[in-house]
């Protein structure tokens, strides 16, 4: 395998996951991107999103890179990653300058976006995205692209995302020990909105979901832009745990029950069908109803679903979802949670998978990758403006100044 040959043409994205590592490597093209590589392993160094085991991310983090660069049959040197935890917090800020020629250009826009930012983040925080939402002009609201127009004062509302200094710092660490630079960060629920929201759905409103093993990730878009984030420390793990608890059987086997016979409604399960329960320690296999499976979960999908709604409601936004709420994330897969969250949400539900994607599409097209799909996509849009590949604290230094996303 050669390596730099194709560097500069391919894009690869990094899921440092609860539950599993997840690379892929993609080769733009004219109007999408081809998918020539994945690479997962699992993970055991993270808890609710947080690395907690350095080695052993770093460890995943290799397997993951090896196997997809062996399946792109190309090396790659740096790596878009996703940021995601509950160490992450968001928040709104406003910012205003006056117009430099009476008609705004890129600096105008520029500097109103620093003035917006412009404000006491923690010293134990990084920033990670300062994503416009609208611009006034004088006295003219809601304009989404200012460059051109006339005035004497522009404004800017602004969506900013921080991270904990440490967890950002760990998951930069992994990725260079594992042998990566690091292209950019990115804020997984954002990456996985670019993978499956359409852009009709953004504009109506909608509140997209990433239900993954530790956490659930929240993003909300209005009027085409990005206006709410936000992470649940909840996820497809602790129904797993439920499982294992409720049927006094392994870890492994709970899993398997639950992927492969779980629902989230005990209601919508055959009342004669009964499954096999591997015992604990040696002990014997059991029989048991798989309605009573689906009545351990039960509990723990409602549970997820109204912390959903409560953060929903908390965003103040819940009128303003035309589209009602999206589910991807491995946890998304629940059998009969697309349901039950039309009933509790009370409002439209769709599950989603990462679509506008070629090449070896089959790997990926699971709710579980739409986090690393959307880096790729992520990275393609930054590609340009990232021509020098910077890592560590100089990047992160970096962007603390200029990491702006226009979306
Ligand atoms: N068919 C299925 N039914 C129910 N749950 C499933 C299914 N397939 C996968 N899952 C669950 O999805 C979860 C993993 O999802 P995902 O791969 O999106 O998480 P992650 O990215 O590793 O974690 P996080 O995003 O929280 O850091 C696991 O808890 C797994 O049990
Ligand atoms: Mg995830």
């Amino acid at each position: 395998m050669k390596r730099n040959d194709r560097e500069d043409t391919i894009v690869a994205g990094l899921d440092i996951g609860s539950t599993k590592i997840s690379v892929v490597i993609g080769q733009p093209r004219e109007g999408g991107i081809d998918v020539i590589g994945v690479g997962t392993a699992p993970s055991h160094g993270l808890r609710k999103g947080v690395v907690v085991n350095i080695d052993s991310t770093t460890d995943s983090i290799r397997k993951a890179v090896e196997e997809a660069e062996l399946m792109a049959g190309t090396k790659i040197e740096s790596i878009w990653v996703g940021v995601a935890g509950a160490h992450i917090r968001s928040f709104d800020s406003k910012g205003m300058v006056a117009i430099k020629n009476k008609e705004v250009q890129e600096s105008d826009v520029q500097r109103v976006i620093e003035a917006a930012q412009a404000v006491a983040v923690p010293a134990d925080r990084d920033v990670i995205h300062v994503i416009p939402r609208d611009f006034k002009i004088d006295d003219q609201e809601g304009i989404s692209d200012p460059i051109g127009m006339s005035g004497i004062r522009l404004e800017a509302s602004v969506h900013i995302v921080t991270g904990g200094h440490t967890a950002i710092q760990n998951i930069i660490k992994c990725t260079n020990k594992a042998g990566l630079k690091i292209k950019g960060l990115a804020l997984e629920q954002l990456a996985s909105a670019l993978a499956v929201l359409s852009q009709d759905e953004k504009d109506l409103g909608v509140a997209l979901v990433d239900i993954g093993g530790g956490t659930s990730d929240v993003i909300i878009y209005i009027n085409g832009g990005v206006v709410y984030t936000s992470v649940l420390p909840l996820g497809g793990v602790h129904v797993t745990n439920d499982v294992a608890v409720g049927l006094r059987t392994p870890h492994s086997s709970a899993e398997n029950l639950k992927c492969e016979y779980g629902c989230a409604m005990s209601s919508l399960v055959d009342s004669s069908e009964s499954i096999e329960v591997e015992g604990v320690g040696g002990r014997q296999s059991r029989t048991v109803m798989r309605q009573y499976l689906c009545e351990v979960i039960e509990p723990r999908a409602e549970e997820i679903l109204n912390f959903i709604n409560t953060e929903i409601h908390k965003s103040g936004l819940t009128d303003f979802l035309g589209s009602g709420v999206v589910l991807t994330g491995g946890g998304s897969q629940l059998d009969g949670l697309i349901e039950m969250g039309e009933f509790l949400l009370d409002m439209p539900v769709r599950k989603a998978v990462p679509n506008q994607i070629g090449g070896l599409r089959d790997a990926v097209q699971t709710p579980a990758f739409s986090t690393s799909i959307g880096l790729l996509l992520y990275g393609q849009t930054h590609m340009k403006k990232s021509k020098t590949t910077v890592s560590g604290l100089r990047w992160m230094e970096k962007i603390k100044k200029a990491f702006v996303d226009a979306f």
